[in-house]
C-alpha cells in the first residue's frame, strides 16, 4: 500500500531542487536587497527589485505544484485504492461524512495556489503532502515545526482529550500522541482524502488518533468534551465570520480551564515585513489573510467568551514560542508565525 507521495528522484529531484534554490534566493539575497531599497525609498511597489521578488515567489510556487502534479497525478488510481484499504485492527478510527456540504469559500479557492485544493481527489492530498515537505525551504524535515509547537507552545497540563481542528493529513495531530500518550487525540478536517491519508499514516506509525470529517465551526462533539483545542495553519484560510464561529465552537467543546492554542500568521509591526506579508497573501492565493491581519484576534477571543487571550511570536527554526514577545532576529524572509492562546473560564 502506498502511503506517501512517490519518491522524487532523477530529473524531478533536479527540477525541484532548482525550484527550491530559487525560493532560497528570493528569501535571502533578493529579500535583503529589497530591504535595503525600502530603507532608502519607503514605497514597496516602486522598488526596482520588487517585480522580480513577486514573480519569483508566485512562480516558484506554481512550478513546484505543477511538477508534483505531473509526478503524482498519473498514479492517482493506485493512490486512491491505497487510501481506501483500511487497516484490519486499527488503533484509531476514521469517520467520513459523504453528506457533509463543503463550504463555498473552501471549494472556490485554490489556497496556496494548489490546483484543485486539498480536497478534490486522492492525488491532491499526496501532492499537498509532497509540497508541504518542500515549501518550508527544506527546514521542516520530520515535521520538526509541529513537534516544536507541541513542545513549546502548549502550556504544561493534564490533557485527557485533545482536538486538532483542520488536521490536514495529520502531521499537526501526531505530535500530540507523543507528547500526551495517555490522552485521546482527535483530528477533524473537511477533506476526505486528507483524513484517509491521516488515518493510514497514523496507523502505520502506531499512533491512535480518531479522525472525523467535520467542519471546525460545527464539530458535532458534546459541550465540554476537550481540555485542549488546537489549530495550526487553519485560521488564515477562512472568512472572519467563519473564524468567529470556529472560536465559539472551540469554546463550546472545551471544559472549564481548557486551553485553545492556535498557530498561524500575524503582522509583526515591522512595516516592511508586514507589507511583504500582505503581498505574500495575494501572490499565494490566500484571500482571507488580509482580513485576519486586520482583525484584533485577542479582542475577538474575548468577545466570544475566552479568557486570557495572548499572542506570542513563534520561531519555528529556533526555540519555538518566544515568551519574551520578541520576533526572532533573522535577516531572511520567513513567515511571521504566532501562537494565539486563550483559556475557557
Ligand atoms: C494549511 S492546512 C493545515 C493542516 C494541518 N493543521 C497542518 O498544520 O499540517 C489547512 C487544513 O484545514 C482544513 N480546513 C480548512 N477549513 C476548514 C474548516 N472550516 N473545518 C475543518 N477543516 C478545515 C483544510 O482541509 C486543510 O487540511
Amino acid at each position: 500500500m502506498t502511503l506517501s507521495s512517490p519518491a522524487v528522484v532523477g530529473e524531478d529531484r533536479a527540477y525541484l531542487d532548482f525550484v527550491l534554490g530559487m525560493k532560497q534566493y528570493f528569501a535571502t539575497t533578493l529579500y535583503a536587497k529589497l530591504h535595503d531599497q525600502y530603507a532608502s525609498s519607503g514605497t514597496l511597489g516602486d522598488l526596482p527589485s520588487y517585480p522580480l521578488f513577486e514573480w519569483l515567489e508566485r512562480n516558484t510556487q506554481k512550478m513546484m505544484w505543477r511538477r508534483l502534479e505531473a509526478l503524482i497525478r498519473p498514479h492517482a488510481p493506485e493512490l486512491e485504492a491505497g487510501l481506501d484499504e483500511l487497516p484490519e485492527r486499527p488503533l484509531g478510527s476514521l469517520c467520513l461524512d459523504p453528506s457533509l456540504k463543503l463550504p463555498e469559500h473552501y471549494t472556490e479557492t485554490e489556497f496556496h495556489i494548489q490546483p484543485g485544493g486539498v480536497w478534490s481527489g486522492a492525488a491532491n492530498t499526496f501532492v499537498y503532502e509532497a509540497g508541504a515537505k518542500i515549501v518550508m525551504l527544506g527546514q521542516n524535515d520530520d515535521y520538526r515545526f509541529h513537534r516544536v509547537f507541541v513542545e513549546t507552545a502548549i502550556p504544561p497540563g493534564e490533557y485527557r482529550d485533545i482536538l486538532d481542528l483542520g488536521c490536514g493529513f495529520g502531521k499537526s495531530t501526531r505530535p500530540f500522541v507523543d507528547a500526551f500518550p495517555t490522552a485521546c487525540v482527535v483530528g477533524v478536517d473537511l477533506s476526505a482524502p486528507n483524513l484517509k491519508l491521516a488515518h493510514l499514516q497514523a496507523e502505520r506509525l502506531g499512533k491512535p488518533i480518531a479522525f472525523y470529517q467535520r467542519a471546525a465551526e460545527a464539530t458535532g462533539f458534546a459541550d465540554a468534551s476537550f481540555d485542549l483545542v488546537t489549530a495550526t495553519m487553519l485560521i488564515h484560510e477562512m472568512p472572519m465570520r467563519v473564524l468567529r464561529k470556529v472560536l465559539a465552537e472551540a469554546l463550546r467543546v472545551l471544559r472549564v480551564g481548557g486551553v485553545l492554542a492556535v498557530l498561524d500568521f500575524a503582522h509583526t509591526g515591522d512595516r516592511f515585513r508586514d507589507l511583504v506579508m500582505d503581498g505574500h497573501g495575494a501572490r499565494n492565493n490566500e484571500p482571507y489573510m488580509p482580513h485576519l491581519f486586520k482583525t484584533d484576534v485577542p479582542a475577538l477571543l474575548s468577545e466570544v467568551g475566552f479568557g486570557a487571550p495572548r499572542v506570542l511570536p513563534f520561531d519555528e527554526r529556533g526555540g519555538g514560542l518566544c515568551l519574551d514577545g520578541r520576533w526572532p532576529a533573522r535577516s531572511d524572509w520567513h513567515f511571521p508565525w504566532v501562537v494565539i492562546r486563550a483559556t475557557k473560564r
